[in-house]
This record gives structure tokens, C-alpha cells and sequence, in this order.
């Protein structure tokens, strides 16, 4: 079984430059938070589904204090004039036996770079090695963006639209 709290994978993106998708780790808050900074309000309303910007104490420890079991969450991080820098997280909650919920978030500036896509891979193939059997999540239906990536997983998807959300799953085994 792999070992989360230590994953590290190199990818690159669309524009050739290398990022590490890697566990994400308790000294990461303020990175995270100026991840969280520099993200839109638009982005961080179809993140959170609501206006949100900043966070309780209790809110940021959930985000941080990860189990690598129940709760697996990545980062996406790349180099920013020599520093490391965390512009992306995937991360997934176990809801019930064998299904957890997913949710991303990328920095804007790095949409549409692949970022999505790789966290969605690798937040994958840990799920399969954790025997779950189906991951599931609610998008907002004008989130294009999103519902490709999950389109574009390659894993068996089943949507459900309701008037303000859609719900996805996706078939692990
Ligand atoms: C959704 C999100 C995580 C995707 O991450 P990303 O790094 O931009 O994703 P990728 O670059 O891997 O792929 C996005 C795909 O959507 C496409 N896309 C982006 N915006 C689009 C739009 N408005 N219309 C059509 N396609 C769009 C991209 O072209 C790309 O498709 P491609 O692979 O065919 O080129 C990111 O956009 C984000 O953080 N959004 C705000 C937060 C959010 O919506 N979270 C989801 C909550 S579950």
C-alpha cells in the first residue's frame, strides 16, 4: 500500500514547466492560505459554493490535520522565482464505506494548465490503492472546467443535474 503522507510525483505543465503534486503537510498553512489569497472570489464560490474567503480556526484545521486515510488531501506546487510554491489541492473525504467526495481548487493564473487533471489522476490511483470503490462530487452546472476534467478521467461517470448542482460519480473499479 503506498505510503500518502510521503507521495511525490513530478508532472509537467501545458507550458512544459515542472510541478510536484505531493501530500500536502501540516507546515503547509500559510502557503495554503496564500494559495487561498490568491485565488478569485469566483473560484472560491464554486470551490465552497457560497462566498468564502476566510477561515475559523476550526475550518483551517480540518483543511490541515489529514489522515492519509480518511482524509487524503495533494498539493500542486510549482517554482515561483526559486521559491516552492502551492497553486492547486485536490483533496477527498470518505463519506461511507468505499466512497469518498472529492473537491479542487487551482489558482487562477494556473488554470487550464493540466493541474486539474493531474490532481484528479493521482487523487485516483490513491483511492484505488485505498480499495475505494467510487469517488463523488457536487459541481456547480456552469462549471465546465470541472465536469471535464471528471469527463476526461477515463473513469465510468454518472451525472445527476438538479437545478443547482450536479452530482457526479465516478466508478473506481
Ligand atoms: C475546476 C478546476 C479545479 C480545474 O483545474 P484546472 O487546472 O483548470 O484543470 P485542467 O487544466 O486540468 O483542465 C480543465 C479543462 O477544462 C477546460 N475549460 C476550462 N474552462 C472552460 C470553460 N469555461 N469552458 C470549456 N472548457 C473549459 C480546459 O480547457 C481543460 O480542458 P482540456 O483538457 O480539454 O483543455 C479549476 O478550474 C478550479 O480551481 N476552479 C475553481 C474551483 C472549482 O471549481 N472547484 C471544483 C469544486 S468540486
Amino acid at each position: 500500500m503506498l505510503d500518502v503522507a510521503k507521495y511525490s510525483e513530478f508532472e509537467r505543465l501545458r507550458d512544459g514547466r515542472p510541478v510536484e503534486i505531493r501530500a500536502l503537510r501540516g507546515s503547509d498553512r500559510d502557503d495554503l492560505l496564500a494559495a487561498v489569497g490568491r485565488t478569485s472570489t469566483k473560484s472560491l464560490y464554486r470551490r465552497f459554493f457560497g462566498a468564502k474567503r476566510y477561515f475559523s480556526e476550526k475550518e483551517i484545521a480540518f483543511f490541515l490535520n489529514i489522515d492519509f486515510a480518511k482524509h487524503v488531501a495533494l498539493v500542486a506546487v510549482v517554482d515561483e522565482g526559486g521559491r516552492q510554491t502551492i497553486v492547486g489541492g485536490g483533496r477527498y473525504v470518505v463519506a461511507r464505506a468505499g466512497t469518498a467526495e472529492v473537491a479542487f481548487a487551482v489558482v487562477d493564473q494556473y488554470q487550464g494548465q493540466g493541474i486539474g487533471a493531474a490532481l484528479m489522476r493521482h487523487l485516483t490511483m490513491i483511492a484505488r490503492d485505498a480499495g475505494l470503490k467510487e469517488l463523488i462530487a457536487e459541481v456547480l452546472p456552469d462549471n465546465i472546467a470541472m465536469l471535464k476534467v471528471f469527463e476526461k478521467s477515463g473513469l465510468h461517470l454518472n451525472t445527476k443535474r438538479e437545478a443547482r448542482v450536479v452530482h457526479v460519480a465516478l466508478r473506481l473499479l
